[in-house]
């Protein structure tokens, strides 16, 4: 998607110089809405107060403006969700894994994050009827284990209704080398939103690059404001291209983390308030994993039954 010039002059704080260098620098008028005027104002050599009036003009047409509680509960209400394949897990988070929002699964190994994962790169392309919102997926890999073996066999269970070879190509996947890749692989994604359909964003995970790389309590703070600004990205991804953001973490031990067993999932605070909903993932000795909503301001604290079947994330064990 690109700016017309014709378009841009509808704004009244642009001058037709200003509406040519805008289009040659910006995709979308979302890209101007969130910019800072500091930035506009050296990306477009113009002054500070015409850089201002153009993004109060631009937020107020993109409607990023102050909004009424029965507007947001309309919005809240009608929010599309993207099934997990698991009624159970679906009920717990009131429909599905939310477009607009980050939704994190956290557990330890083995716990079913990445099979998650791996099963909404398929849902999210069902149509409404059937539980997605007819989009394609946007997979971030920074630990390697994408497999797209086991994509192609949950996508030929007898019960999933697409056509195997055709979801496939719905599904980008990118590794991320390390944590500046990461998030740099992030930023690319915002320009195929639209492009692309993208309607879900996948990290997995979202720690392992910036734990393995920032080691030592002197690199802590740098830690922390890199991934803050991560988190910005990702929830920006979400709000505004309407996305579904969904990202895994690993645990670690914590002695006073006492509700949760004495585990709690990484990278602390800077992380830990983006998620709106954040889901623990725990093992048993079967294909059974226990799902459990913490931490939530949307959704109370409910635990669900979920299976890893060969086609996937189901509510029963399949062939039992
Ligand atoms: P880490 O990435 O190691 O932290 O774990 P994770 O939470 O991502 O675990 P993952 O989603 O990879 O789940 C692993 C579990 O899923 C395994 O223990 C298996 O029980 C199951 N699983 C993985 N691959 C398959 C498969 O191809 N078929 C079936 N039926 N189950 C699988
Ligand atoms: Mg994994």
């Amino acid at each position: 998607m690109t700016l017309s010039v014709e378009e841009l002059l509808e704004l009244k704080s642009v001058t037709r110089k200003i509406a040519e260098e805008i289009a040659q620098n910006y995709r979308s008028l979302i890209s101007i809405a969130l910019s800072s005027p500091h930035d506009l104002a050296s990306q477009l050599n113009i002054s500070l107060n015409r850089a201002e009036r153009i993004i109060d003009e631009v937020r107020e047409k993109v409607g990023l403006i102050p909004t009424t509680a029965d507007e947001l509960l309309e919005i809240e209400t009608k929010r599309p969700t993207i099934t997990t394949m698991s009624t159970n897990l679906d009920g717990i988070l009131n429909g599905g894994i939310p477009l607009g929002m980050i939704t994190e699964f956290s557990g330890s190994f083995g716990s079913g994050k990445t099979q998650l994962c791996l099963q909404l790169c398929l849902t999210v392309q069902l149509d409404k009827s059937e539980g997605g919102v007819e989009g394609s997926a946007y997979f971030i890999d920074s630990e390697n284990t994408f497999s797209a073996a086991r994509l192609a066999e949950m996508a030929n269970a007898p019960d999933y209704p697409l056509e195997p070879k055709k979801v496939l190509k719905n599904i980008h996947v990118a590794k991320a080398f390390n944590a500046d890749h990461q998030a740099s692989l992030v930023q690319q994604v915002e320009s195929l939103i639209e492009e692309e359909n993208i309607r879900i964003l996948i990290v997995d995970s979202i720690a392992s690059h910036f734990r393995s790389e920032f080691i030592g309590k002197e690199t802590l703070v740098r830690r922390q404001q890199l991934i803050m600004q991560h988190a910005q990205q990702l929830q920006k991804i979400a709000e505004i291209g309407q996305v579904a953001v969904v990202v895994t973490n690993q645990v670690l031990a914590n002695p006073d983390a006492v509700l949760s067993g004495n585990i709690e999932p990484a990278l602390g605070f800077a992380w830990g308030h983006r998620p709106a909903h954040r889901i623990f993932l725990r093992k048993t000795r079967s294909t059974a994993r226990i799902a459990r909503i913490f931490d939530s301001p949307y959704l109370p604290e409910r635990e669900a039954v979920f299976h890893i079947t060969p086609y996937g994330i189901r509510d029963q064990p399949i062939g039992f």
